[in-house]
């Protein structure tokens, strides 16, 4: 049986919704987030590789700036958290090595075990026709850490808003990210929804079952 039960999970799905107001005086505790950058660091990535960084900007001088990069949108300043979701431009040998020795390191294995694994990864990622694209890759592996992380706030009743409508440009001016090898691909706000939001009201538009599923 689940530890959580179904219709808890299904009202918290539905609770969740891209909340466009935050109540500034809403702070998440200390303990609430360190779940939520968990839920961050715990995403699935492929082969494991977690080619990303979550930029969490807490300085409100930053923040405005970030906010004048995102067309006025007032969650970069209101929202208790603000993350800057970057992704590795350019994967290369050094972080699929960092990789292979923190596997040998987490799971007490010798690293000369792990050369064919290595070889894979390099073969398909770096030698392979998938280099061309290796960015696409990269961004893909981060949005699902964005998904990972809209559905914990939501089991936490904490508040999210993702974010693309934003100058990704302009966030690695602010961020200082130019000639780092990581690049914004989006953000998430995090805090807890201002009463008067009126899109926590908005009935969900989801296209039916029998629309997206495809059962053989
Ligand atoms: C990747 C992504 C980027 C988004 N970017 C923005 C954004 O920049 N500004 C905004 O107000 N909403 C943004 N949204 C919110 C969507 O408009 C919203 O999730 C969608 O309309 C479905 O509504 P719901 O999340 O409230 O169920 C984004 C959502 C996703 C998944």
């Amino acid at each position: 049986m689940s530890p959580v039960d179904n219709e808890i999970i299904h009202k918290q799905l539905n609770w969740r919704y891209a909340c466009k107001k935050f109540d500034p005086t809403k702070v998440i505790r200390e303990q609430d987030w360190n779940i939520l950058t968990e839920s961050f660091r715990l995403s699935a990535s492929s082969y494991g590789l977690q080619p990303w960084k979550f930029i969490v900007v807490q300085n409100p001088e930053l923040r405005q700036k970030l906010q004048d990069a995102s067309y006025g949108q007032t969650p970069v300043t209101q929202a208790s958290h603000f993350v800057v979701l970057t992704y590795k431009e350019q994967l290369d040998e050094a972080h699929i090595d960092k990789f292979v020795a923190e596997t040998a390191k987490s799971r007490g294995v010798d690293p000369s075990a792990l050369e064919k694994f290595k070889s894979v990864m390099v073969g398909d990622l770096l030698k392979g026709p998938r280099f061309e694209t290796i960015k696409w890759w990269a961004q893909r592996q981060t949005y699902i850490a964005m998904g990972s992380i809209l559905t914990t706030a939501a089991m936490m009743e904490i508040d999210t808003l993702p974010m693309e409508g934003i100058d990704q440009a302009g966030y690695d001016k602010v961020l200082n990210l130019e000639g780092s090898g990581w690049k914004t691909i989006a953000a998430v706000a995090c805090g807890y929804r201002a009463a008067d939001d009126k899109y926590q009201h908005s009935k969900k538009v989801r296209f039916p079952a029998s629309d997206v599923f495809d059962y053989r």
